[in-house]
């Protein structure tokens, strides 16, 4: 965990001395000398981290520096986002001093107390960097080995090179894979196979696929076989450039063409020295399953032109690697290894040169270690190695004995393989797996959540040049678990207990009448980073909580019946997740706006919030604003659209009062073109005409891939706007998603989204007024489709299918073409279902229909021909539709031969 923090607080720090010098934030006492010595400390003490983390496991002082480390990293990645935050704030200021010019007086003062600000940051830097001045030096006292230094590239997942050069020490077991792979390497004739074999070799991490391949590469008979050899360590990424040299630099150290950039340059040096060789290449851990990168880098093309019988041998950890270069058949699986050659292996290296040992009683404690490794040559050879160095027997039983098989408690099937994997792992990634830890037990994780979670410990901000979403995506692929800095615990007990200071994730349950106090015992708990309390009776927190976790960087209080949040909650500068949903809250202090760190707002379900703090604009870091079903909330302030880091706003509610200077209009998110994911419109009804529905530019909303127009069923009368907005309703194209609820019109003014060529999912319900249904057939991407509650409609007929003004012309094509599902529901006085009038076979309507529900529909009196007809349809379900269900009845309504041949059907 120390190696995780460090590296993204080095990072940190380079950022702010940047931003230091971008924004001229001053700080007195030499701070910036300062900011230098801590990181050219911390870049010391990451040298040799690698080896702490591991002595840890056995060494109670070594865990102790650690964990002092820690917490100097803590604050001084707390001081940082203060100095951070006084950069957005100054931002903030000189937005507002553009539209409400401040007063000079205020203003002077306001520089008075900046000084004082900045020299506290200040102080608290040199504090800081003296505390870390003593940690580093102690660092000598524990002898750690320093680990090689990494290039920038190589950080990602940082793993030792290998080399075809192989330790025969610890060769155990793997005598069957030895023989198949030999086998496969020396094969006579290739006849099967085609020219040339790829034989992948796959198993975990710390399976020995490394050492088999190194020990077949070595291997006397291969040496012979094969003209030419080469090994290249592969690792991620996967550089088509770097790896084509590599190939190269191992065929020939004199060969100047490697000096080249040109993949095709270099691709056909590898050709001419390779041509007409029997050649075997080893590409040793390869991660990606990116088939460009693989195709790119054309291996399959050049082995065609050497000898038959030349091989490529590919270790990995993913079986999808093996796929992806289509060589399964030839794949060599690695999998535990039993447990006497686990015992070998441990054995020949715990007692490499005290064979004596063994006898003397170490043996026994060995096997017991032996025992607790299941099967796993890493470990085996990682804890043999540990122990060779300890002289006595305690100390091999401390190693029995020590943490690091507490943490097999945790889960025994994800753990074994991913501990393994986790110190291969990124320090970024790291983190984010640790921190999935402040979940209870058996949690199920919601990846899109969690993702927004680890930004708001800003997890993910560590390389300027990727997506945050993407990396955390990345991130997302592998689970691990810790208990060290994250806690779950009863909220009453916790009044008792000692936490003592490392603990960051805090999850508190469990009952208590009253407002929330944080529990004094967790008082030193200085840098908590994140809670969530789930508290049956909490009615509010008290200031002087707040007070206590000023670094909380993720808050959540959602499901509680709170009433109330006290303004103090303004001080959380570093907050950047706050999910308040379901709550009862009436309003938020004004003093939410000050949180300008704040990138997540959740407060769905908000059922009683009936407005929002008007300074709303000052969040300008805000990226995710969650307002869905606050069904009391008039309006958003109209400073929300000038968020220009907005990327999700759930919903947006209409004003009914269009005088309201301080009500968000519908043609401010004209300028919100970075607009994600769903945006509802609610209570459409409210707006007064379409001009401000044009205004709303919802045609440049390219990101948005769902919308929905909600008019509300406020009144009961026609409205006549509600046409004319419809009318103006031109999403742009890459829209997937459309919902329409509640319209008073009479028809469908839905004339301009025929061209909506992305269109995948249409709902439409609640048109009150309404007699016909809209002509959709026309949508070639449309797949599923949902009408609800059209109470108006008594025949459904050809303008259905989209073809009403040119049925005479329209005489051959397919209708409905990619749909797939069809739901019709609550239609009370629906009778008549219109196939098409000509008898055209030209004509194919719905050809993939595979699901079809009709359901309340108590008149309809038949469904139309075209519908029996389809072959794609696997599942018909008819229900509460009193005349359908007696002519479809199973095997003997009139009707029943037409869909019998439907595998799935669902009457009444
Ligand atoms: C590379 O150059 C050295 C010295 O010029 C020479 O002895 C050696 O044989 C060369 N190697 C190859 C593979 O050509
Ligand atoms: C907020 O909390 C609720 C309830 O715990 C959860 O269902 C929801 O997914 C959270 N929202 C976000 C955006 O994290
Ligand atoms: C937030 O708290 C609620 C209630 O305790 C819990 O169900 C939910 O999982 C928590 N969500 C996150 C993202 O921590």
């Amino acid at each position: 965990m120390a190696e995780a923090l460090i590296s993204v607080l080095l990072e940190q720090l380079a950022s702010v001395i940047y931003e230091y010098t971008k924004e001229k934030v001053t700080l007195v006492l030499n701070a910036e000398k300062d900011v230098e010595s801590f990181s050219s400390n911390l870049k010391d003490i990451q040298a040799v981290l690698e080896d702490a983390e591991k002595k840890q496991v056995t060494e109670a002082r070594v865990e102790r520096w650690l964990e002092k480390l820690k917490d100097v990293s803590y604050e001084m990645e707390d001081v940082l986002d203060e100095w951070n935050t006084e950069i957005l704030r100054q931002q903030v200021k000189e937005k507002k001093k553009v539209c409400f010019p401040i007063p000079s007086d205020c203003f002077c003062f306001g520089q008075v107390n900046k000084v004082i600000h900045h020299h506290n940051i200040a102080r608290r830097i040199k504090e800081l960097n003296d505390k870390l001045t003593l940690i580093a030096n102690e660092k000598e006292m524990y002898g750690f080995h320093q680990s090689t230094n990494r290039g920038p590239d190589e950080q990602l997942i940082p793993r030792q090179k290998t080399t075809s050069l192989v330790d025969i020490s610890t060769i155990c077991g793997r005598e069957e894979e030895k023989e198949i792979l030999l086998s496969m390497l020396l094969r006579e004739s290739s006849q099967e196979e085609g020219r040339f074999l790829i034989i992948p070799i796959v198993g975990m991490g710390g399976m020995g696929k490394t050492t088999l391949t190194q020990l077949a590469y070595n291997h006397e008979k291969v040496t012979v076989h094969f003209e030419k050899k080469v090994w290249v360590c592969v690792s991620d990424p996967f550089d088509e450039i770097k790896i084509a040299k590599a190939i190269i630099e191992s065929l020939d150290k004199n060969e100047t063409q490697r000096s080249s950039n040109e993949l095709e340059t270099l691709l056909l040096c590898i050709k001419t020295h390779v041509e007409k060789k029997k050649l075997l290449i080893v590409l040793d851990d390869v991660w990606t399953q990116d088939l460009k990168k693989w195709e790119n880098l054309k291996l399959p093309v050049i082995m065609q032109s050497c000898a038959e019988g030349s091989t490529i041998l590919v270790t990995t950890r993913k079986q999808e690697v093996a796929k992806m270069m289509r060589a399964t058949s030839s794949m060599i699986h690695l999998d535990k290894l039993n447990d006497e050659d686990c015992l070998a292996l441990f054995k020949s290296i715990a007692f490499l040169d005290r064979k004596e040992d063994e006898s003397n009683g170490f043996g026994t404690i060995g096997a017991e270690i032996v025992k607790k490794c299941k099967g796993l040559p890493l470990i085996v050879k990682t804890l043999s190695s540990l122990v060779w160095h300890k002289k006595t027997k305690e100390e091999w039983h401390d190693v029995l004995n020590s943490k690091i098989w507490e943490l097999e408690e945790v889960e025994e099937q994800v753990f074994r393989p991913l501990l393994l994997s986790y110190y291969d792992l990124a320090p970024a990634v790291k983190r984010c797996l640790l921190y999935c830890a402040i979940f209870p037990k058996d949690h199920e994780f919601n990846k899109n959540n969690l993702i927004e979670l680890w930004m708001s410990q800003n997890y993910l901000n560590w390389k300027q040049n990727q997506e945050e979403r993407r990396i955390g995506q990345s991130h997302f692929d592998s689970l691990f678990l810790t208990r060290k800095e994250c806690l779950v615990t009863e909220v009453v007990e916790a009044a008792n207990q000692r936490p003592g200071d490392m603990v960051h994730h805090l999850t508190l349950t469990g009952v208590l009448v009253g407002p929330f106090s944080f529990p004094t015992s967790f008082y030193n708990c200085k840098s908590m980073r994140s809670l969530t309390a789930h508290i049956f009776g909490m009615i509010t927190i008290s200031p002087d909580s707040i007070l206590q976790m000023k670094c909380l960087r993720t808050l959540n209080l959602s499901y509680n019946h709170l009433n109330e949040l006290p303004k103090e909650i303004g001080e959380l500068v570093h907050l950047r997740y706050f999910n308040l949903s379901s709550t009862t809250l009436k309003e938020l202090p004004d003093a939410v706006c000050d949180l300008v760190n704040l990138q997540t707002l959740v407060l769905d379900w908000c059922v009683e919030l009936e407005k929002l703090p008007k300074a709303m604009g000052k969040l300008i870091n805000l990226k995710h604003l969650h307002v869905d079903s606050c069904f009391k909330l008039k309006y958003l302030p109209k400073g929300i659209g000038s968020l220009k880091s907005l990327q999700a706003l759930d919903c947006f509610y209409v004003c009914d009062d269009a005088e309201d200077d301080e009500a968000l209009k519908l043609g401010d998110i004209g300028i919100m073109d970075q607009l994600q994911e769903s945006l509802w419109i609610e209570k459409l009804g409210n707006a007064k005409d379409e001009s401000e529905f044009e205004n709303a530019q919802l045609g440049n909303k390219k990101h948005l891939s769902h919308l929905g127009l909600d008019f509300g069923n406020g009144n009961e009368e026609q409205r006549k706007s509600d046409e004319e907005i419809l009318k103006a309703l031109q999403p742009h194209q890459n829209l997937e998603s459309l919902s329409i609820w509640s319209c008073h019109c009479t028809t469908w003014p839905l004339y301009r989204i025929k061209s909506l060529h992305n269109l995948r999912r249409v709902r439409l319900g609640y048109w009150r007024f309404c007699e016909v249904l809209p002509p959709l057939g026309k949508l070639l991407s449309l797949e599923s489709l949902e009408i609800m509650a059209m109470h108006n409609v008594k025949k459904v007929g050809v303008e259905f299918l989209g073809i009403e003004e040119e049925i005479e012309t329209f005489s051959a094509g397919i209708l409905f073409p990619k749909l797939k599902r069809l739901l019709i529901k609550d239609m009370a006085n629906w009778e008549e279902w219109e196939g098409i009038i000509k008898d055209s076979s030209e004509i194919t309507i719905m050809p993939r229909l595979s699901s079809l529900e009709i359901v309340e529909c108590p008149e309809l009196k038949g469904l139309p021909d075209f519908l029996h007809k389809i072959t794609a349809l696997r599942t018909l379900t008819i229900e509460d539709c009193a005349i359908l269900e007696r002519d479809y009845e199973k095997g003997v309504g009139k009707e029943w031969s037409k869909v019998s041949h439907i595998p799935n059907i669902k009457i009444g």
